[in-house]
Parts: structure tokens; C-alpha cells; sequence
């Protein structure tokens, strides 16, 4: 019986509850799972000290990905990328990392007090997307910084981009430093040779799953896996305990429960046919004269010497060229075709697939976009400005967010210490971070992306107008 099972079973057992939650599992009004929400009650094991049922589920993860040990998420990938941080570098430590990760591992660095190298990443100039880390990057970085502590990568990103961590793991754990992976847009992959690869497999320390994102379970449902050798286990489940609730809900828990037993029992056939149903979406696209997919169709993966290699299961639609933005794709798709994208940026669209597709919803996509296509102007070329260089660093993150800040006009804020993360999207990368110093060459640049479509986005700011800024840090 799975753990679903085991909680409707219970929810028709009249036990009387006087226990949380206050809702007595009585139906407050339809549409929601009343019945079977329940806490930790006999029988139903405790999350953060798993010996029963809740064990064994979490011991089936880690089977299913071959982990060493697997821990349920309730918080999505964020808690467990702040635990997992918090757990296999201490206070000070110097941490190796793209540029391009997600918020969390930034939060996790200014909750650490760690001092952060970036590792450059090449971009993917057709796409304008982040390539993958090289290895050689990697070694690179080991070398001159053998006071690393850690070493984190996200693949793949958002966009698909995988690296190659078979090869950069084996290089950081011959210099004995630990490689976490934010694999949050992975869990799909390793299951199957249809989806080959994974963080796991590949040997990193710790790695952090989205179910949620790539397979059948519920939102916020999350798996930390974790490998022997070069992290503790138990300060892992210490720091998930800090990072997560003591009241995790059965129905995420009773969902991953049921989605890692289906990928267990029928993962193989059913990522074949999702494969197959990539392939016949493949064909369907490939007469596309104007919008381009990045490594399918006519766009060779030998066309992008920076990605290392690419998950077939995100279709990152460029509009380049087209005088269409992807936005502006974002928008007619959902006007004309009933089609709600993942998100959409300067010049590219992004579109999320899963198992859960079929030949029909992937087929209904296709031939959206061939209706877009045929309408679309002949291409005219022009290409979105570089990054700028990495600005100084003035102060820790840490230290940056303990002052006070105030907001001003960005040309004032020009040799003051930002109190805020700014990104840029594409291609996702920060370009500030609190403790890096505004700098004119910055600016221009922000000024000039805005111009070319790029979004940017500030926590307290407005960026290229206004941001954040530590008071009393001018020059
Ligand atoms: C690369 C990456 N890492 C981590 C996360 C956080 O995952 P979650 O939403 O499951 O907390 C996201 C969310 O979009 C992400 O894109």
C-alpha cells in the first residue's frame, strides 16, 4: 500500500482527531483533499526522524536514483539547496560557483557568510543562452583557489544546458573539494537511457531535485540526495530540519511517495514514450523557416560548441531575428492556441515538457508555432549586448545585507556597494550582487540590455533606474 493509499484507508477509519490540523479533516468547502491532510499521527512515521513508512519511501528514492541516502523535500529545491549549502561548508569558507545559479544558492551564501569565486561561463551566442561549465574552467579555479570548500553547479539550468559532472566531479574530488549540484530541473534524468545522465550517477555529494518541475508530483515536492565520502549525512538532516517546516503535509510527502513508485515500476516505458513523442514533436517542427529550437530540428547540437549536452525535454524557442519577441511568441501563443509556455525573455520562449506530455499536446504546440512561423517577416540579424566585466568586491554578501541600504538613482549609486541581487535575463545571469560595487561600465551595460529587450530584475530596485544601495558606501 502506498502512502496515499495508507491515508485515504485512514480517512475512512472514523478515528476521531484531537490533533492538528485545526481543520479536524472535516470538508471546509469542495475542492480540496481535507480527508486525507493529517500530521504526524501513529503509524504515519515523522519526517524529520524517519524509522517507519516514511523511511522506506525516502530509502525507494534513493534506490530508484542510486544514491546513498535520499531526503523528502516539502519546500521545493530551495530548503534543500540552503540545507545542502549550510551542511558541506562552514561560516567563511570559499566557494566555487557560476554566476548563473538560482537565488537560493546566493541565499544560502549570504546565510553562510561565504566567500564566492565564479566560475566564467561561456554564453551560447546564437541563443543567447548560458553554455555549460568547462572542465577546464573547473580545474582552472581548483588550482588557483586551493582554499575551496565547495564547489556548486546548477545542470541543468533552466534552459537545458547539462555540463559534463561525470568529468568535473571526478577533477573537484581529486582536490577533496565536495560538489553539490542543483539539479532542480533533473529528476527526469538518469531514469532511463532515454534521458541519460544525472548528478547522482555522475558522483556529486549532494543533489537537490525538483520532482515537481520534470515529473509527476505536486508542487513544492522535492528531493536532497546525498553520496558517502566528502559530506556528513547527519548535519545534512540537522540543516533540513532548520531549513524546512516540523509540519510537513502527508499529501506532498503521500505524492512523492507515489511518484518515485511509478518511476520505479513503469519509469523506463514511460520515459520511452515521452522520448518518442519528443521525436515526433522533432518532426513536426523541423520545416520552422523563422523561429529556431536550440539543438533539435535543423539546429545541429554541433552548432553550439558551449553546451556540453542538452535535455531534450525543454524546447527553448528563439525568436531572434523574426522582429517577434519572446514575450511577444509567449503572448500569441497563449491568444491564438490555448498554449501557456514556462516563460518567456528578450528573444527566446521556453516551453517545459514532461512524461505527462503526449504525441497530442506536443503536436497541438507544433503546429501553433508553424501557423507563427508562416506569418513571420523574413529574418534581419542583431544580437544582444555581452555581459558586462564582474564588478569589484567591496564587501561579503553577508556583511553587505547587515547594513543599512537606501534606494537611489542608479547614476548616483555609481561607486556605492549594492545591497541587492540585479539579474538580467537572458541569460539568467546575476550581474550584481550585494557587496559588488556599481560601477559606471555596469550601468551603461544595464542601459544598453534594457534597450535590447533584456528584463532585469532587482529585489528592492528598479534597475536601469534605480536600485539598492549600502548607505555610506561611496567612494
Ligand atoms: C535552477 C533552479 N534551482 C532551484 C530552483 C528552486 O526550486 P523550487 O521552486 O523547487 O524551490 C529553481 C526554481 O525555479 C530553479 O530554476
Amino acid at each position: 500500500m502506498d502512502l496515499l493509499e495508507m491515508l485515504a484507508r485512514y480517512a475512512a477509519s472514523g478515528a476521531c482527531p484531537m490533533h492538528m490540523p485545526g481543520h479536524k479533516r472535516r470538508a471546509l468547502g469542495g475542492g480540496l483533499p481535507w480527508q486525507m491532510d493529517i500530521t504526524e499521527i501513529d503509524g504515519f512515521d515523522n519526517l524529520h526522524d524517519a524509522h517507519g513508512v516514511l523511511k522506506e519511501s525516502m530509502d525507494r528514492a534513493a534506490r530508484l536514483y542510486g544514491s546513498d541516502r535520499a531526503f523528502f523535500l516539502v519546500n521545493g529545491s530551495t530548503c534543500g539547496i540552503l540545507a545542502g549549502i549550510c551542511a558541506a561548508a562552514r561560516p567563511g569558507d570559499t566557494v566555487l560557483l557560476p554566476r548563473g545559479c538560482h537565488q537560493a544558492v546566493y541565499h544560502g551564501l549570504e546565510l553562510r557568510g561565504l566567500v564566492p569565486v565564479y566560475l566564467p561561463v561561456p554564453v551560447d551566442e546564437a541563443f543567447g543562452v548560458c553554455g555549460s561549465v568547462r572542465p577546464q574552467t573547473v580545474a582552472a579555479a581548483l588550482a588557483a583557489h586551493p582554499e575551496a570548500r565547495l564547489l556548486i553547479l546548477t545542470s541543468p539550468t533552466y534552459e537545458g544546458v547539462i555540463s559534463d559532472l561525470g568529468s568535473i566531479v571526478a577533477l573537484a574530488h581529486g582536490a577533496g573539494v565536495p560538489v553539490l549540484v542543483d539539479e532542480a530541473h533533473g529528476a527526469h534524468l538518469g531514469l532511463s537511457p532515454c534521458f541519460p545522465g544525472g548528478a547522482v550517477k555522475a558522483g556529486a555529494d549532494i543533489v537537490i531535485q525538483s520532482l515537481h518541475k520534470t515529473l509527476p508530483s505536486l508542487t513544492q515536492t522535492a528531493l536532497a540526495h546525498w553520496n558517502r565520502g566528502l559530506t556528513d549525512d547527519g548535519e545534512l538532516a540537522r540543516q533540513l530540519s532548520v531549513f524546512e517546516t516540523s509540519s510537513p503535509s502527508y499529501l506532498l510527502m503521500g505524492s512523492m511517495d507515489r511518484c518515485v513508485r511509478l518511476m520505479e515500476q513503469r519509469g523506463a516505458e514511460l520515459l520511452a514514450d515521452y522520448a518518442a513523442a519528443l521525436e515526433s514533436f522533432d518532426r513536426l517542427t523541423a520545416g520552422l523557416r523563422h523561429l529556431r529550437l536550440l539543438c533539435r530540428g535543423r539546429d545541429w547540437k554541433s552548432a553550439h560548441p558551449e553546451i556540453f549536452n542538452f535535455d531534450p525535454g525543454k524546447l527553448v524557442i528563439s525568436t531572434r531575428g523574426t522582429g517577434l519577441t519572446g514575450p511577444g511568441l509567449m503572448k500569441l501563443l497563449r491568444r491564438e492556441a490555448g498554449i501557456e509556455l514556462e516563460m518567456a525573455l528578450g528573444e527566446y520562449a521556453l516551453a517545459m515538457t514532461s512524461l505527462c506530455d503526449t504525441p497530442q499536446t506536443l503536436g497541438r504546440l507544433a503546429e501553433a508555432l508553424r501557423t507563427v512561423d508562416e506569418r513571420l517577416p523574413p529574418r534581419s540579424e542583431k544580437s544582444c549586448p555581452a555581459a558586462p566585466p564582474l564588478p569589484p568586491v567591496r564587501l561579503r554578501m553577508d556583511e553587505a545585507r547587515g547594513l543599512p541600504g537606501m534606494l537611489l538613482q542608479a547614476e548616483k549609486a555609481v561607486g556605492r556597494v549594492s545591497g541587492e541581487l540585479v539579474w538580467a535575463y537572458p541569460p539568467g545571469v546575476p550581474l550584481l550582487a550585494p557587496g559588488e560595487e556599481v560601477t559606471a561600465p555596469l550601468l551603461a551595460a544595464l542601459r544598453e540590455m534594457t534597450g535590447h529587450g533584456v528584463a532585469l530584475h532587482a529585489e528592492r530596485g528598479n534597475p536601469p533606474k534605480t536600485l539598492w544601495v549600502v548607505k555610506n558606501s561611496g567612494t
